[in-house]
């Protein structure tokens, strides 16, 4: 019998208790877990102090790894696993210019972008740094049948860093931009397990809309961006040393926050789960 607890937040993810992460888990708790997630998209599991192969084994209970984009930021012995530290961050006027500090959803711009994130914290400072979500299938559920029909069958083309990014991102090699690619992505995409619509934005890679001219796509763009940020959607997770989260890219965008002492050391490992390629949202019409 399971022993897994699931304690439901107010408004977005699940934290996740009674299990310990340092060992396998079994074909039923894989199951539970992977239903828990595709409803909640956002797990926290607090007090998971795991080692770099431990933390790969419990991401893999739901996927498969992928390879990290960004070969500088890896664990030498483990490069699957990506590494989050403030002694990598570049500084601007003393503070420091921390990536993903703009609601997002990870590698929009891959064919098939990562299904899943998530992160483990080894290193947490004394205040700040807190990740936020926000839920962008219910941010697509309030909009009015008029707004959704008007946007579903839209999309934007992803690209490295869109032309009016507000946030910039890791400088790359003439070698790794050769390999990144840019692809066009429905507005509304469909979760491949739920079926539940969401939107898909992000604002550092979308290259207007496509159909639309520059001002108009940006200007949805904004208009959809303001609606799904609202503190309505949103569940802000406070780091803990041990806390592994994992989340939905198909479900929700995330930011981070620099709002922590530059001095003080920062540092999360980081696994991406392969996702497959995205699939518009089509409405099946009731008469
Ligand atoms: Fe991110």
């Amino acid at each position: 019998m399971s022993t897994i607890q699931c304690k439901i937040n107010e408004i977005l993810g699940a934290e996740i208790s009674g299990i310990d992460l340092t060992r396998p888990a079994s074909d039923a708790t894989r199951a539970e877990l992977n239903t828990l997630f595709s409803k909640h998209a956002v797990l926290v599991f607090r007090d998971q102090p795991l080692t770099p192969s431990q933390f790969m084994q419990a991401a893999e209970i739901f996927g498969s790894l992928m390879d990290q984009q960004i070969k500088k930021f890896v664990l030498p012995d483990y490069p699957l696993v990506g590494c989050n530290s403030t002694k990598d961050l570049p500084r601007k006027n003393g503070k420091l210019q921390v990536r993903g500090e703009n609601y997002h959803t990870d590698h929009s711009n891959d064919i098939a972008p990562p299904k899943a994130t998530s992160l483990l914290a080894v290193d947490i400072p004394s205040y700040g740094g807190d990740t936020q979500f926000v839920d962008v299938r219910r941010a697509y559920d309030d909009l009015s049948v008029r707004q959704q029909t008007a946007i579903q069958h839209l999309r934007s083309k992803h690209v490295h860093e869109s032309s009016r990014s507000p946030r910039s991102f890791a400088k790359l090699s003439p070698e790794e931009m050769a390999k990144i690619p840019h692809t066009q992505q429905p507005l509304v995409i469909q979760h491949p397990i739920s079926g539940r619509p969401a939107l898909y934005l992000n604002t550092g890679r979308m290259e207007g809309i496509e159909g639309m001219n520059a001002d108009e796509g940006f200007a949805l763009i904004d208009q959809l961006y303001q609606h799904a940020t609202q503190a309505k959607y949103e569940y802000r997770h406070q780091w803990r040393v041990g806390d592994m989260v994992i989340w939905d890219n198909r479900s929700v965008m995330h930011q981070a926050n620099a709002d922590y002492d530059p001095e003080e050391f920062r540092y999360l490992y980081r696994v991406m789960l392969q996702g497959d390629k995205l699939q518009p949202f089509v409405r099946i019409r009731t008469i």
